[in-house]
């Protein structure tokens, strides 16, 4: 597609959003950088511009319908605005915890995009952006709830995509890597899961695996500048990496049984203290 045409970005406070949303600036597009508190976008305009580029702020609350508006002339919406939680194990993550993600990465996600559709439409076919992440890719223990939240974004994902291709949208998946932003700092600690004898060997295994993401870390704007060539690129595949790791992870998943996948990290466990 060419960058022309209205881009939403939800979540642009920060973090990739942010990143997302200067660099589809840059390209052409007028972006309307959404985020729950529009005073955190402040600086965005003016950068934009700086860059010869037209961004506007506005604020949008994914999980508040009142206010996702969505603008007429819209070619493409990124769907990033996401959240984290505590690294639970299946058997300890309350269903405040899964209702919680759900809600922001999911039902969130749903409403923008059900109401976003018509629009995309209207102006003649876009791209739908939908950002999940590369740990659906590995059956990493202790993230169920973040990243079954994130499959669902993958499942209803492909679906869109057989619904609304005929319409001229295309859908597209970028599964993050470890990306600079402030989730991913949040992410280096011990998981809240130790604190349950049974899973206190797997924390800190898993703490481990974190920690060793630390040489592959890529910054936000270069991520960016890898969603914004794959939103440009009428041939880019369903699902995209925007990082080397998750291009590489991306590769081996396309090429490997998902039996061998599990029996990869499985083998790698700690054992258990009986
Ligand atoms: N960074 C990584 O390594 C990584 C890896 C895999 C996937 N991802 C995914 O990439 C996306 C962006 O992550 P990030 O690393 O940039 O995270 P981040 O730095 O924590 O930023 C998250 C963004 O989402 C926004 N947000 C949260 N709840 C919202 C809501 N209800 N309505 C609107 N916006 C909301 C936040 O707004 P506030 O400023 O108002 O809180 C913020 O702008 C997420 O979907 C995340 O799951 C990130």
């Amino acid at each position: 597609m060419k960058a022309e045409g209205i881009a939403l970005v939800t979540g642009a406070s920060r973090g990739i959003g942010r990143a997302v949303a200067l660099e589809l600036a840059g390209r052409g597009f007028e972006v309307v950088a959404s985020m729950r508190d529009p005073t955190r976008g402040a600086d965005l305009p003016g950068l934009a511009a700086d860059a010869g580029g037209r961004l506007c702020v506005a604020r949008l609350d994914v999980e508040d319908p009142a206010t996702i508006a969505i603008p007429d002339g819209l070619r493409v919406l990124v769907n990033n605005a996401g959240v984290e939680g505590e690294y639970l194990s299946v058997e300890d993550a309350p269903a405040s915890l899964w209702r919680r993600l759900f809600e922001t990465n999911v039902f969130g996600l749903v409403e923008t995009t059900r109401r976003a559709l018509p629009v995309l439409r209207a102006s003649g076919g876009g791209v739908v952006c939908n950002v999940t992440t590369s740990s659906l890719l590995f059956p990493m223990p202790l993230y169920a709830a973040y990243r079954a939240s994130k499959a669902a974004v993958s499942a209803l994902g492909e679906s869109l995509r057989a619904e609304v291709t005929g319409h001229g949208i295309r859908v597209l998946e970028i599964l993050p890597g470890p990306i600079e932003t402030d989730m991913l700092a949040g992410s280096d600690r011990l998981p809240e899961s130790a604190a349950n004898e049974a899973y206190r060997a797997v924390s800190a295994w898993a703490w481990e695996q974190r920690k060793g993401v630390g040489p592959l870390v890529t910054p936000a704007p270069r991520a960016a500048a890898a969603i914004a060539d794959a939103i440009l690129d009428d041939d880019a595949p369903l699902r995209v990496g925007c990082d080397p790791l998750a291009t590489g992870a991306l590769e081996a998943w396309r090429t490997t049984a998902d039996e061998d996948l599990m029996a990869g990290l499985l083998a790698g466990l700690p054992p258990v203290a009986k």
